[in-house]
This record gives structure tokens, sequence and C-alpha cells, in this order.
């Protein structure tokens, strides 16, 4: 799932994805119309403004006449008639009243494009805001397994690649390809209805085999931007990977590695680079050669008409201003279609993105859970992560209201995933997890995890301060609920010892505590919860003997209302528990009590005399 996946072109869904985008626009129809409205005066005063040239020129044409050469168009012409023109009074008026037109309707072209621009800014930037904040709440909906696939990198570039297609769709759409196509039919038409049809098929041809060529070219050399980007996703996945694991590249001397894998990308991505830049200067060529051409064959065309008198020297001067204007929008065609590609293909992914259900939902009549006694039943539980490989293979097992349960067996055997079974980051797959009766995939998740708290395997915080992490479990405490939390996890005197107190930034993941000062963070967090329902999983396994033992009182005080599961190795943490189930590859193959598993002698007893034994080993 990794990596930027290129949609094919054919199974994109560009209509309804466009459609889509209409329905975040069109929140704001009244400035949509009214921006629209300004996009179609400012695109009739700037065709005016050529169709004015000509007035001037035959204006002053008339006025000066004689004196300018004919059959030639150009501007230096223009120039050399209105100085001219200053000889005759009622020319001068005319062409100065003609010019200042002429100034004025540059002037509100101007004025109603940059109108359009401010008045769509606000619609545009409200939809990438709601598209993004959809895009993270979506994310934060879907499933633990889907998160577990992803890298980092790529995630976070699903977030800037919703906001920036929209942002970039509209702006082609709206900004570019209508206003280039609202003004091609005007041209079109005032050629149409001035010139004749040689000139209209001429220019038509032209633009039809512009569009044509760019579109095939474009299309063509689409796979080297496709190939850039996937390399460029795959180097910035493995970069992001290879410094979130600095540690571990350190441990074992792997910088060179990572960075030639990355270079390797990096060098395919270059590649790419290259070609894609030469068959885009091969486009831009063929583009500007047929323009050439087009306009070479329409300049002709006006002189033999205007030599053989049909068309007077204004008429030249309108064409070729027509053309260029109309020309100079169409050069950016093949970087507007570029771009619009790229933009539709990253709509499509995270539209695609949005549509995905999560695996993991409310029922359509879901209830709130209301904790009566805080009882834990697993029936029957069967669980696979994958299809082929079991973990839960029929599990059972009831913690009583305010009981302690204890789970223990070795690495692998399926501790952790209890607990995420009764969280609901994953459903079961036969039998059911209930909390006083009510099955987990009954009620809502969020009453069921507001009624669970855990301190996990291994804790992550966040790159904030320590009173931040500790409140995170209850943002409405006080600072004398967080200290207090703190004093019970014994973390109180740790945090004294630091300049900063609670105020130290823990750094990223939590980096900047050790394993055990973690641990108590966590344990200070259930305690801030206070919920009805704790887990334990290995809260204390990377505790010392001595703040394991002054943990485990004041976890008894945080759990002895509450109903716990804990999952431990060490079993001198278990002993007073109500019951040991003992978990072996999936299955609990022993459950009682410590003296009840003793006497036993079955593999409870086993690990606990190898574990007496290593103890007693440690302390001589
Ligand atoms: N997301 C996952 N996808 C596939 N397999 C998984 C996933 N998470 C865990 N497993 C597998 O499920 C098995 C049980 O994992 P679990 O975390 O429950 O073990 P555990 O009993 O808590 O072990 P430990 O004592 O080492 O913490 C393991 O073999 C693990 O490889
Ligand atoms: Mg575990």
């Amino acid at each position: 799932m990794h990596g930027r996946v290129e949609a094919p072109h054919s199974n994109r869904r560009d209509f309804e994805n466009l459609k889509k985008l209409t329905t975040y626009l069109w929140e704001y129809k009244g400035r949509v119309l009214l921006a629209l409205a300004c996009l179609m005066a400012s695109k009739l005063a700037i065709v005016a403004v050529p169709l004015l040239l000509k007035e001037i020129v035959n204006a002053l044409d008339t006025g000066v006449g004689t004196q300018v050469g004919t059959g030639a168009g150009s501007s230096d012409n223009i120039a050399v008639s209105v100085f001219d023109a200053f000889s005759g009074n009622d020319v001068m008026l005319v062409g100065l009243g003609l010019v200042g037109a002429y100034g004025l309707l540059r002037m509100l072209s101007a004025a109603f494009k940059e109108l359009r621009d401010a008045l769509f800014a606000r619609v545009r930037y409200r939809a990438m805001h709601k598209l993004s904040t959809e895009v993270l709440t979506h994310l934060h909906n879907l499933s633990l397994s889907f998160h577990l696939d992803r890298h980092t990198g790529s995630i976070t570039k699903d977030l800037s690649r919703g906001t920036n297609s929209l942002s970039s769709i509209v702006n082609l759409l709206v900004f570019n390809i209508v206003p280039t196509a609202a003004e091609f039919l005007l041209v079109a038409g005032i050629l149409l209805g001035g010139y004749g049809w040689e000139y209209t098929l001429v220019v038509v041809g032209t633009v039809g085999i512009y569009i044509f060529f760019t579109l095939k070219f474009s299309g063509w050399r689409m796979q080297f931007r496709h190939e850039m980007n996937r390399l460029d996703s795959l180097s910035n996945g493995r970069a992001v990977d290879s410094l979130l694991n600095y540690e571990t590249v350190k441990y074992f001397n792997n910088e060179q590695r990572e960075i030639r894998a990355y270079d390797e990308h990096m060098e395919g991505w270059g590649d790419a680079g290259v070609r894609s830049q030469v068959t885009m200067s091969t486009l831009n060529f063929g583009q500007a050669a047929v323009v050439a051409v087009g306009v070479t064959i329409v300049m002709m065309l006006a002189i033999r008409d205007v030599a053989g008198g049909v068309i007077s020297l204004g008429d030249i001067v309108l064409i070729n201003a027509l053309m260029l204007q109309l020309f100079v929008p169409l050069n950016v065609l093949g970087v507007v279609y570029r771009g619009l590609q790229y933009a539709l293909a990253d709509m499509d992914l995270v539209l695609k993105l949005l549509e995905r259900e999560p695996e993991i939902q409310d029922k359509p009549k879901a209830s709130a859970l209301a904790i009566t006694e805080a009882r834990i039943e697993f029936k029957d539980v069967h669980f696979s992560y994958l299809e082929e490989r079991p973990i839960i293979k029929g599990i059972s097992f009831t913690v009583e209201p305010g009981t302690k349960v204890a789970v223990v067996g070795p690495s692998g055997a399926g501790k952790s995933t209890l607990s995420r079974l009764l969280f609901r980051f994953y459903d079961v797959n036969a039998g059911s997890v209930c909390i006083d009766g009510v099955d987990v995939r009954d009620c809502t998740q969020t009453s069921l995890r507001e009624s669970l708290g855990v301190v996990p395997q291994d804790t992550v915080m966040f790159n904030d301060t320590i009173r931040y992490n500790l409140a995170y479990a209850n943002p409405e405490a006080s600072d004398e609920r967080v200290f207090e939390a703190a004093r019970r996890a014994n973390l109180d005197d740790f945090i004294a010892q630091l300049p900063q107190g609670y105020d130290t930034i823990v750094g990223e993941r939590g980096l900047k505590l050790s394993g055990g000062e973690k641990q108590r963070m966590a344990i200070a967090r259930v305690v801030l919860k206070n919920p009805p329902i704790i887990v334990f999983d290995e809260a204390t396994s990377s505790l010392d003997t001595r703040s394991e033992q002054a943990i485990l009182v004041g976890m008894d005080a945080v759990a002895k209302r509450a109903t716990s599961l804990v999952i431990a190795h060490r079993l001198s943490t278990v002993v007073d528990a109500d019951q040991i189930l003992v978990l072996d590859a999936g299955e609990i193959v022993e459950r009682g009590t410590h003296e009840s598993l003793l006497n036993s002698g079955g593999l409870y007893n086993d690990l606990w005399h190898m574990q007496l034994g290593n103890e007693s080993a440690n302390a001589t």
C-alpha cells in the first residue's frame, strides 16, 4: 500500500470526481456565479481591445490615409500613423477618444480578472480546508490494520495531496481552461462574422491540431512523470523510515546501506526526470511550430485581402492581435493539461481513500455502553490477523467485576491481541467479547473506549511536554490532579529532578524518556482517566524490582475498584490475581489461582520455577 500508486488512466473516474468536487465548491454558489460573471466580463473586455484597436487604426488611416505604407500592419507603422495623426484636429480627437477607451478596456479586463480571483479565494480555501479535515477524520477512522500497513511518509502525503489537488483542479479549470475556451469561442465568432470561413478554418484547424498534438504527446510522456513520482515516494518513504529508525540504523552500522538504497531510488528518479525534461522540450517546440505555421497562414490571408482591398489596415491589426491573444494561453495548455492530469490522479486517490470503508464501524443504531458492573466476558473467541494464521483459537473466560485476572504465557501466544480485541481495534472472527453482557460490536466505539484504560506494552508519547502527555488522558483535569496522578505512578521524584519539570519536552514518540519512565507515564494516564476497566499489558516489564513494587502498590490502589486484566511475563507480579490464565499458542492451557496452578504441576509450575531459579541466581 505504501508509495504513490498511480491510478491507471482507464479506471479513474474523473467525471464522478469532478462532480464530487463541485459539491465542495457549491457551498458558496453565489460567489462562484459572481466569479464566473467576472470571468466572462474580463474576457469580453479583453476581446474588445483588438476590436477597438482596429477602429483606432482605421480612424487614423482614413485621416492620414496615404501617408501610411499600404499592406503593412506591423506595430511600427501604427506608431508612425499615431504620430502623424496629430496633424489633423478631428482625427486626433477621435483617435484620442478611442485610445482612452482602449486604456479603459484593458484596465477593466484586468480589474474583472482580479475581482474573479479575489471572489474565488474564499470558495477555494474553504473547500481545501473542508476536504483536508475530512481526510484527516477519515484517516483516524480507518482501522489499525490499515495504518500498520502504511508508511508514515505516504500518509502525510495523502493529506497535502488532497488539498493541493483540489486547489490545482479549481485553478486550472476555472482560471485557465474555461476562460481560454470562452475566449476561443469569441475569437472564432468574430473571425467567422467579420472575415469569412477561410480565417475561421485556419484558426480552428490550428487550435485543433495544437490541442490534439498536445494531448497525445503529453499523454505519452506522462509515463516518465509517473515513474518519477513512484521513485520519489519510494525514496521518500525510505528516508523517513530510516530517520524514524535512527537508533536502529546506528546499532547495526547500516547508514551506508540506507543511503545506498535511497541513492539508487534517487538515481532512477533523476533519470526519469531527464527523460521528462527532454520530452517536454520536444513538446514545447512542437507546439510553437504549430502556432507559427497557423499564424503565418492567417497573416498571409490577411495581407492578400488588404492588398486586394477587401479588408482595411485596421483589420490586419485586429486579426494579428486576436491570434496572439488566443495562442498565449494555449501555449501553457501542455502544462495545464499535465497539471490537470496529476491533480485528477491525486484527487482520485484521495477520494478513493475517503470511500474506503473503515473495517471497524459502529452499527447504525449502536448505543452508548453504560457500565453497570464492568464484567468482561470472552466467549469462544476465534481471531486471526491474516486468514491463514489463526492467533486466538477458541478462548473463553470471564473477569468478574472488581477482580483481577492475569494472562501469562510465552511471547507471541496472543496476550496483547486479547487487549486489542477488547478495545475493538479488530473484530473477532467467531464468538464474542462482551462487557456487562453487551457485545463490543453493539455499542459505539467512543463509549467503549471511554470505559477502558490501558497501560500498553509499548507506550508512545506526543512530542510535547510531560504535562501535555499526562493530561492527554483527561484534558479537563486540573494541575493538581495531574500532579497527584504522577505521584501515584511514582513519577514525581523523576519529574522533580528535571530542570524544566512538567514542561520538559519528551521528544518524538517519547524517545527522550526511559522505558520505565514511559511506563510510569502510561500508568499516570490511566490514573487520570480513572476508567472502570483497566488492561495492564506488561505494565511493569521495564522496571527494576524496587520501582515495580512501589508501582504495584500504586496500581493496586488505582485498580482497587476497577476490573483489571493484567498481562504479565514476570509471574511474581500476578500471584495475587483472582484467576490466572495460561495462554499458549492461542489457547488457554491452564487456569486457576496461583496456588492451584502450582499444585497441578503444569506449564505454569514450570514457568514459575524457571523464573524463581533466575531470580535467585540473579540475587546471588
Ligand atoms: N497486525 C498484525 N498482523 C499480523 N500478525 C500480527 C499482528 N499483530 C500481531 N500479530 C501476530 O500475532 C501473534 C500474537 O501477538 P501478540 O501481540 O498478541 O503476542 P503476545 O502474546 O502479546 O506476545 P508478547 O508477550 O511478546 O507481547 C504474534 O505471533 C504476532 O506476530
Ligand atoms: Mg504483547
